[in-house]
């Protein structure tokens, strides 16, 4: 190899990602030297707590304080592994794009939020701007969709995007446990924070979906503009319902750009057995992209932890040693379509609602007629099991049709004496 003055880079963060870029860069630093034509050299590094153990020798790197002071490093590129949308994680992206260097981040959240404002500045300053990790951990679909599938119009992408979720709600439908009791089991094998709340919630697979669409439609980024729930209400009675009828539970981000503008959002849905994101398990992640000449792709694989997140950011890094990069988004951030957000109401679909009900005469024809009168067609209702109240789960299974007559059955039913709790409505992939 001829000898090509190294990458620089200056490393924010030594937490679970921080210290598998150290370690991935140990491993496999002749490798990539040869596949990048130079090798990458950590030259400075930062995070809060300099004297805590980092279980490997971060000595031989220079520390600083201050890390928002790392912008102005003896470094080509600053990697940014800290988290946070906001806060020390923007300050540094600001400051490193302003000077003109190469940035690299995991940080889905700040991208999610100030992705465009990062880009432009990234143009401004001709500097590159890299982001795989940020979605879907070590699979490399940012690179898949840019690259890959970039002569293609994509109708739709969604997929499994938060591997606690996943895990959770594979487990629940393994052993036929509730929500509550997998989540702190989850929690204790790390596969969940102490605060679950951006995971469950739908928040953290809302921001990575938000930077997909944009990747894939060339359109603005658009996170305030993502519908999305998660999983706290999904009982174990639902899963095991939704298996009597074909179907598994995932929490899905989905998002198309159609002539009514751009749809975006993440619920959990019912996925027929014969669907491949119905086999993904456990803390996987997998996103479906649609081309219109490449057909489905399928991208599968570990959307966490330190080895395959390192993966996806060093892989960032490669790119930038061999100055193959381009617009993060695919295409130059005045190209990107500010698009209206789409109604829900006029998708059509399938829907599972699960209503708890009093256990008296006259409950099941109330639901019946809010879903006639709505114009909601029931192809099965189900009653089955008894939970702690005395109170009676009742699942229906709609016909095909548009998702404001749900709405509107469900708001008809708002406030009834016969309803226990609030009803949960999943929609059903197809
Ligand atoms: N973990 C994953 O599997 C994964 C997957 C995909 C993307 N990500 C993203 O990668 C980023 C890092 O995640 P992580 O799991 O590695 O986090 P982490 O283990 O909590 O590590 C965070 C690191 O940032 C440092 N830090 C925190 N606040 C700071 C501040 N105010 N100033 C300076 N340094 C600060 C911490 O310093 P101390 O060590 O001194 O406390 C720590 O080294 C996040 O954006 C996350 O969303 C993570």
């Amino acid at each position: 190899m001829s000898e090509t003055k190294p990458l620089r880079i200056a490393l924010a963060g030594l937490g679970t990602v921080g210290g598998g870029v150290i370690r991935l860069i140990d491993a496999n630093g002749d490798l990539i030297a040869r596949r990048a034509g130079r090798r990458i050299e950590i030259v400075a590094v930062s995070a809060r707590d300099r004297a805590k153990d980092r279980g490997g020798d971060i000595a031989r790197f220079g520390w600083v304080d201050d890390t928002t002071k790392l912008a102005e490093a003896d470094a080509d590129v600053i990697v940014e592994l800290i988290g946070g949308s906001d806060g020390p994680a923007l300050a540094l992206a600001r400051a490193t794009l302003a000077s003109g260097k190469g940035f690299v981040t995991a940080n889905k959240a700040m991208i999610a939020h100030h992705g465009l404002e990062l880009a432009t500045a990234a143009e401004a300053s001709r500097a590159p701007l890299k982001f795989e990790a940020a979605v879907a951990g070590g699979i490399p679909v940012i690179k898949g969709l840019r690259e890959g599938a970039a002569a293609n119009d994509i109708a739709r992408v969604y997929g499994i995007l938060n591997g606690t979720c996943n895990f959770i709600l594979s487990k629940m439908e393994a052993e036929g446990r509730d929500f509550a009791e997998v989540l702190a089991e989850a929690q204790a094998l790390g596969f969940a924070e102490s605060d679950p709340s951006f995971d469950i919630d739908g928040i953290d697979a809302g921001h990575k979906l938000s930077i997909l669409a944009s990747v894939a439609f060339g359109t603005r980024p658009a996170f305030g503009a993502v519908a999305a729930s998660g999983i706290r209400h999904i009982l174990a009675a639902d899963i095991a319902e939704a298996a009597a009828l074909g179907y598994r539970v995932r929490l899905i981000g989905l998002a198309e750009a159609g002539p009514q503008g751009l749809f975006q959002r993440v619920h959990a849905h019912l996925v027929p057995v014969d669907h491949p994101l119905a086999h993904v398990t456990g803390a996987t992640n997998a996103v479906v992209a649609e081309g219109n000449f490449v057909g489905r792709l399928l991208f599968q694989g570990a959307g966490a932890g330190d080895g395959p997140t390192a993966s996806a950011v060093v892989a960032d890094l490669i790119d930038i040693a061999r100055g193959e990069y381009g617009a993060p988004y695919a295409m130059p951030a005045a190209e990107l379509a500010d698009t209206l957000p789409a109604d829900s109401g006029d998708r059509i679909g399938r829907a599972y609602v699960r209503f708890t009900v009093a256990d008296k005469v006259g409950v099941l024809a109330e639901i019946a007629a809010a879903m006639r009168d709505a114009g909601v067609s029931i192809e099965s209702l189900i009653q089955r099991g008894r939970v702690g109240d005395g109170s009676v789960l009742v699942a229906i299974v709609t016909h095909e049709g548009p998702e404001r007559a749900v709405a509107q059955a469900l708001e008809r039913l708002r406030g009834s004496a016969s309803l226990t709790d609030t009803p949960l409505w999943m929609h059903i992939l197809g």
